[in-house]
């Protein structure tokens, strides 16, 4: 594959009425990988994403929540970053299928198809809800699929076969919102007429097309593309409108008809890259123009991630809109399998089992749940298990145990033998580096081809290779035999490079960790390309600390504890409820703040406070002068009290707060203030807005704590 290339990469985007679950984090993993990978050989690439904003359920949300559909959205968006910056997910641009490019876009393909003649009208019978009187929208009717018989099916496809199909096609259907069984009503539909023979021509011919489809998904295709034994297409007319009320774009000279939203979504797509280069150009008219002179350039490649449930739309529906509209079409369609978490399927709507958010707030590394699934993912749909004792193992014994260990046995010497200089490699060495270096082909190879766990594996019997040359030359017993120093920095010199080999092949896996590889042997970022040239000798490294920790047990034992109750309150509507993962929801949707490790927590000493004084603070009407005792002592022995100003004046009388323990930050640095020094802080609880839910709660330990006890 001729590199650089210019890439545009997308996700499936996630629609706008739920947090992320582990199946759209594992999603957006694979693909964060497979971009990391083609930056890593200089590639120039957009990958994009967006909230799928529009359609019937999350208009219903909305009203439910009190919100208008934009407020809802917007405050589910105001949720993203910190499961995306948590799990190192790098995407260029984040974006809306409501925002204004989208509506031009999806208004203008629509024209586009007209014009060639592919738009129709009917009029069809829909099912409407007596009780609620309105149409139904089709996820708000269940019922039996009409293909494969599966019970509690949605009204617009089948979770479990794939079909895509009308709502009147089901089989004993029933209101969601109601429960009442529905009536059909006639209205006008406008249709995208794929059952046109030139629709049917390009996509047989699209999907056949080597490289565009994986054979499994090719091979499903078929099933809707080609006609059966007796002579009859699946794959029929596709109806693209829906009646007002709606959350979704208008449909151009159709008055009270929307697109429906699987017709907006992929063109959020566009929408989301057209914004970007919006962003980058500063201007939103050169923005347009860079993007559609980067869709017309023949050089561009455009690749979509998806999940096996929305085959269909992807692989028929979506180029079909690209090309009859004049646009550049898919080079490929990548479709993943589910993951399965304890045995429990996490399909789009079901996810539950392994929530993103508790697992970053045990302070459990990112990287290991990247690498864990790495090391499972192929380019195949199939679905995928998170097993936690096979996570433990190949996180414990093959990422720390195999490849940290090479850095962290040779690091020492370096730095205390050699003054962190790197020395000669001998011809034993370099045999080992260059069988390291002959992987690097055939690895990049196996990214490429999204073939994850094979790098993976290949990258750690590299590792198993290097563990075998240290216990043959034991640089431990070198360090202490007389005359053997030169050898002593000859092997640990391999293990570096070594190790700067390895770590190569593993950052698009783990871009944190290769990160601090980088600060730690003073190196350039690395690329694919940088494996050919060792570190010179005489190049000097810095100080080795430790890089990755081990997975504790305990630490998936909370994971997997029973979800507090808040966490399966709304089980009922879990697909359409911000509720889904109850730990990520806070008051006022405050965006929780960036992850932090348990070091990064172990930072800040917070400690039980008496309040031994409180005082009003002449001038200030927001503050109170606090004396604390924090359990210390000077050198004589004496009680030594600190001074720390709060700004809870409006909430507590002192004579409330003489006597109270709270909780203070110890370690804070002294702040001087207009009234004095304030020595440290004392915790306390607020509501994001304010205005709204006045009050403020310091913080009181349960009996039994005493002062100067630490918080862990
Ligand atoms: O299935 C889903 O979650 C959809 N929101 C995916 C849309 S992908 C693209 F078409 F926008
Ligand atoms: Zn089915």
């Amino acid at each position: 594959m001729p590199r650089p290339r210019q890439l545009f990469v997308t996700t499936a985007l996630p629609y706008a009425n739920g947090n992320f679950h582990i199946g759209h984090i594992m999603e957006y993993i694979q693909a964060d990988i497979w971009v990391r990978f083609q930056r890593m050989h200089g590639s120039q690439v957009h990958f994009v994403c967006a909230d799928d904003a529009h359609g019937a359920p999350i208009m219903i949300a909305a009203q439910k929540a009190g919100k208008t559909p934009q407020q809802f959205v917007a405050d589910i968006a105001a949720g993203r970053k910190p499961y995306l910056d948590g799990f190192l997910i790098s995407f260029d641009n984040w974006h809306s299928t409501d925002a204004p490019e989208n509506h031009h876009l999806a208004q203008d393909i629509y024209r586009c198809l007209k014009k060639e003649g592919l738009i129709k009208t009917r009029v069809i019978a829909q099912f409407f809800d007596p009780e609620k009187n309105m149409f139904l929208p089709d996820r708000f009717i269940k019922g039996e699929c009409p293909k494969c018989g599966s019970k509690d099916q949605y009204g617009d496809n089948c979770e479990n076969c794939g079909a895509v199909y009308s709502p009147t096609e089901l089989k004993n259907p029933y209101s969601a919102l109601s429960g009442a069984t529905p009536v059909l009503r006639d209205s006008e539909h406008h249709f995208f007429a794929l059952s046109d023979p030139r629709c049917v021509e390009f996509l047989d011919a699209w999907t056949s097309e080597y490289g565009h489809l994986q054979s499994e998904v090719y091979n499903k295709i078929k099933e809707w593309l080609n006609p059966n034994d007796s002579g009859h297409r699946e794959l029929g007319d596709w109806d693209i409108s829906r009646d007002a009320p709606y959350f979704g774009i208008e449909i151009p000279d159709a008055p009270g008809k929307y697109f429906y939203v699987w017709l907006d979504a992929p063109i959020g797509y566009l929408a989301s890259l057209q914004n970007r280069f919006a962003k980058l150009a500063g201007d939103a008219r050169q923005g347009e123009a860079d993007f559609k002179a980067f869709l017309a350039d023949p050089a561009t490649e455009q690749y979509h991630f998806i999940g096996k449930d929305i085959i269909t739309f992807h692989t028929l529906f979506w180029p079909a809109l690209l090309h009859f509209s004049g646009r550049k079409t898919p080079n490929a369609v990548f479709v993943h399998g589910f993951l399965t978490v304890n045995a429990e399927k996490m399909s789009k709507s079901r996810g539950t089992g392994l929530d993103p958010l508790k697992y970053l707030s045990l302070g459990m590394n990112p990287e290991w749940l990247r690498y864990y699934l790495a090391t499972k993912l192929t380019p195949r749909n199939e679905d995928i298990e998170f097993n936690p004792e096979d996570f433990m193992t190949r996180v414990n014994a093959d990422l720390v145990g195999k490849y940290i260990n090479i850095a962290s046995r040779a690091a020492g010497f370096i730095s205390k033998r050699f003054a962190g200089k790197l020395g000669a490699i001998s011809p034993d060495g370099s045999g080992l580096l260059d069988t390291l270096r002959e992987s690097q082909e055939p690895i990049a190879q196996m990214y490429e081809a999204r073939e994850f766990s094979k790098a993976l594996r290949e990258t750690m019997l590299l590792a198993d290779k290097v563990n075998v040359y240290v216990d043959a030359n034991k640089p431990w017993e070198l360090a202490k035999k007389p005359g053997m120093e030169e050898r002593l920095h000859d092997v640990c010199t391999v293990c570096i490079e070594a190790f700067r080999l390895l770590t190569i092949y593993l950052k698009p896996v783990l871009p944190a960790l290769a990160l601090k590889v980088e600060a730690f042997l003073n190196s350039p970022p690395l690329t694919f390309a940088l494996a050919d040239a060792a570190l010179p000798a005489g190049h000097t490294i810095g100080d080795y600390k430790h890089l990755v920790s081990r997975v504790d047990a305990g630490q998936l034992e909370a994971l997997f504890a029973a979800a507090d109750p808040v966490e399966h309150a709304g089980s009922a509507t879990k697909n359409i409820s911000i509720a889904a993962t109850g730990v990520a929801r806070t008051p006022a949707n405050e965006a929780l703040a960036p992850t932090i490790g348990i070091d990064d927590f172990a930072k800040i000493d917070l400690r039980i406070a008496k309040i031994v004084q409180c005082e009003a603070v002449s001038g200030s009407n927001k503050l109170l002068r606090l004396t604390l005792d924090v359990g210390e002592t000077d050198d004589a022995g004496q009680s030594r009290l600190r001074n720390v100003f709060s700004g809870i004046a409006s909430a507590y009388q002192p004579e409330q707060l003489v006597g109270q323990l709270t909780v203070m930050v110890a370690n804070l640095a002294p702040r001087k203030m207009k009234f004095g020094i304030s020595e440290g802080m004392v915790l306390a609880a607020s509501h994001a807005d304010e205005a709204k839910h006045p009050g403020i709660y310091i913080l009181n330990p349960w009996p039994g704590a005493t002062p100067g006890m630490r918080i862990h």
